[in-house]
């Protein structure tokens, strides 16, 4: 029997097959109790403090209403706005709120953070997107991959763009689950070498590939899903123009995905730079783009989350 109780949820690296299989069996059980209207309200009494050091649409929402739904409530602290903005110590803050709150979910600039937040509370803490990886959305990206073909392992994905932390999420995600993952990046921005290793190790585990290529049209050839995320990610605009200029010919457009098998899907965590790292075509394209679903499915991947941690 699976049991997550108080578990923090900063990387899926820390997670077992079987882990990430029931939490994602319990997004789909929670996403047809919200079609029939009824949730069990699981989560009475209990609160969610959520840290944002940086800018969010889907993640604040989808924690907020999943709290919600669930029972619960949860608090939206600005990190500018909290005494942290004025020097107070991550440390002190974990333990502090840790007297108040049932779990911390928090978007931060440095993964190292969100490290030091789960050191010094006695709750779960939840990432909501650090540099170094983005848990939350790639737990709801396996839902939407299993949900469109049914199955996981055997499949491959092809992330073209920068080696983000969309994109370390996705290696450490797919090669969990069995999935084949082909990444294609400049030279430059290759994913992080430790994540790659990870993501080597849980292939020979569970018996899938990692490449880590620079060519799109390689990564993309014969893939069931193709993925990208924006070139600048957010804190890095000062490195704009330089990126902009190195991602050139990494744009997923309508030659790009002919090299994919035919009934592949478009994945996007959004939000998307439009006509930079995709085209209006792909991602507009109602056979094979899946980014709205995908989008839906943060709100019943997190909520399996919330339940089962808190
Ligand atoms: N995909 C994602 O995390 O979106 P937000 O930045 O809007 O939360
Ligand atoms: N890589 C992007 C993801 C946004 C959800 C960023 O970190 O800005």
């Amino acid at each position: 029997m699976v049991n997550l109780k108080g578990r923090d949820f900063l990387t899926l690296q820390d997670f077992t097959y079987e882990e990430l299989r029931f939490l994602l069996d319990t997004a789909l059980e929670l996403k047809r109790a919200r079609k029939r209207g009824y949730f069990e309200p699981v989560l009475r009494g209990k609160t969610l403090a959520m840290i944002f050091q940086k800018p969010s649409t889907r993640t604040r929402v989808s924690f907020e209403v999943a709290m919600s739904d669930l029972g619960g409530r949860a608090l939206y602290l600005r990190w500018d706005d909290l005494q942290l903005g004025r020097g107070e110590t991550v440390a002190d803050t974990a333990r502090v709120l840790s007297r108040y709150v049932d779990g911390i979910m928090a978007r931060v600039f440095s993964h190292k953070d969100l490290e030091e937040l789960a050191k010094y509370a006695d709750i779960p803490v939840i990432n909501g997107l650090s540099d170094l990886t983005h848990p939350c959305q790639i737990l709801a990206d396996l839902l939407t991959i299993l949900e469109k073909k049914a199955v996981l392992k055997g499949l491959k994905l092809a992330f073209v763009g920068d080696g983000n932390n969309v994109c370390n999420s996705l290696l450490i995600g797919c090669t969990k689950m069995g999935m084949n993952i082909s990444v294609a990046t400049p030279k430059k921005y290759r994913p992080k070498e430790e994540i790659i290793q990870w993501a080597m190790e849980n292939a020979q585990e569970s018996g899938s590939k990692v490449e880590i290529l620079e060519s799109p049209e390689e990564a993309v050839k014969d893939a069931d899903v193709i993925y990208t995320d924006v070139f600048v990610s957010m804190g890095e605009e000062k490195v704009a123009k330089e990126k902009l200029q190195a991602f050139q010919g990494y744009q997923v457009n309508r030659e790009l995905v002919k090299h994919a098998k035919k009934d592949y899907i478009f994945m996007h965590c959004l939000p998307a730079h439009r006509g930079q790292e995709v085209t209006d075509e792909v991602i507009d394209d109602p056979v094979h783009s899946v980014v709205w679903d995908q989008a839906e499915n943060r709100l019943h991947a997190q909520k399996a989350v919330l339940a089962l941690l808190l």
